[in-house]
């Protein structure tokens, strides 16, 4: 037996929730055990099971207990490596984020306990930062053949990832859900800063809409023409892929969007005059950006697009820590008038 975080499901949403934390590589490797009405599922992390499950609509509570482990394997990298616990599994690639008080050997001892943790590890990467335009992060392979591309599965959908060459983040699953539960029918999306597509491909498996999905990347861009193929029979909807810079998009399309996502936290409201010219009364932006409180996220929404139209804020939310005094918010936007 060992201890360990799970998250507590009605018995009814038992079966799809498995699946879905087994897909996300969440799932710990423990036997759950069923209480009562609700099954105890021994995950990894909490915060990375709430996202997938809350991406599904089903309702979780968070809990801790004592689990059957399968074999004789770590559970928890914090029982082999003591002081470590935060790592992103993006298909068959993990990537730890590099915290300065841990020396390097932290590192490859967590990743010899990962290749026993998972069967399909194929390389191990320290995140060192993440720099420039194109968000891309400083790797360094510290396990495995060190090839950079993979595939991750998400809300019933594949994506090929470059986790050196593309941004993707698998803690935003349940926001792209929350997003592609709200188009309707025959919208008309544009996704700004699309990477490889994850939130037009999603979009596009729930409802017929047309969406344009941007980015600046050209590899970002190509991955995201492919992930297009790779998902087309899941697909309602059309997805148009364009590379350019979102700032130039006011100058050659004519179109107004119902819907705009704008998910480049750091760069977001630069955009906010592009997005105005983009958009027509009664459009909703879905607006991530940076902030030390949601409060202080929704002004500088606010702020950012009164100055070329005038949006009033339906919905905001916290969605990610991004460093120890800042956050990543949503901020949805109706524009009026
Ligand atoms: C934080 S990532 C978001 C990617 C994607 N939406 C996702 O959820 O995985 C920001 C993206 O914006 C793109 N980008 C940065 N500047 C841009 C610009 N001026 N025009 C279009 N895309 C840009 C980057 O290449 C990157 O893919």
């Amino acid at each position: 037996m060992s201890a360990t975080d799970c998250v507590s499901v009605r018995l009814k949403d038992a079966q799809k929730a498995l699946e879905a934390l087994r897909r996300s590589g969440v799932l710990a490797n423990a036997r759950p055990a069923r209480l009562a009405e609700e099954l105890h599922i021994p995950v990894l992390s909490f915060e990375m099971a709430s996202e997938v499950l809350e991406g599904l609509s089903i309702a979780s509570n968070p809990c801790s207990g004592s689990f059957e482990v399968y074999v004789r394997k770590p559970t928890k990298l914090s029982e082999v490596v003591p002081g470590l616990t935060g790592f992103v599994k993006l298909g068959s690639i993990v990537v730890f984020n590099y915290t300065k008080n841990l020396g390097l050997h932290t590192y490859l001892q967590a990743a010899e306990a990962l290749r026993s943790m998972y069967s399909d590890l194929t390389s191990v990467f320290v995140k060192l930062g993440t720099t420039g335009e194109l968000r891309l992060p400083e790797l360094l392979l510290i396990y495995g053949d060190g090839n950079t591309v993979t595939k991750v599965r998400e809300n019933g959908l594949e994506f090929l990832v470059d986790v050196k060459r593309t941004y993707f983040n698998v803690r935003l699953s349940g926001e792209r859900a929350r997003v592609a539960n709200m188009v309707r029918d025959g919208e008309l999306v544009l996704d700004m800063f699309s990477g490889v597509g994850p939130f037009a491909i999603t979009i596009a498996s729930r409802s017929k809409a047309f969406v344009f999905s941007v980015d600046l990347n050209p590899y970002a861009s190509y991955l995201a023409a492919m992930n297009v193929r790779l998902n087309r029979k899941r697909l309602k909807g059309q997805v148009s892929i364009i590379r350019a810079d979102s700032i130039r998009l006011p100058d050659f399309v004519k179109m107004r969007f119902d819907r705009i996502i704008m998910n480049n936290p750091t760069a977001s409201l630069i955009f906010a005059d592009a997005a105005c010219r983009l958009s027509g009364s009664g459009s909703t932006i879905h607006v991530y950006t940076l902030g030390s409180s949601e409060g202080e996220a929704v002004s500088k929404v606010v702020n950012s697009f009164g100055a070329s139209c005038n949006v009033e804020v339906v919905y905001h939310r916290k969605v990610l820590e991004y460093s120890p005094s800042k956050s990543i918010y949503v901020v949805d936007v109706i524009r009026r008038g």
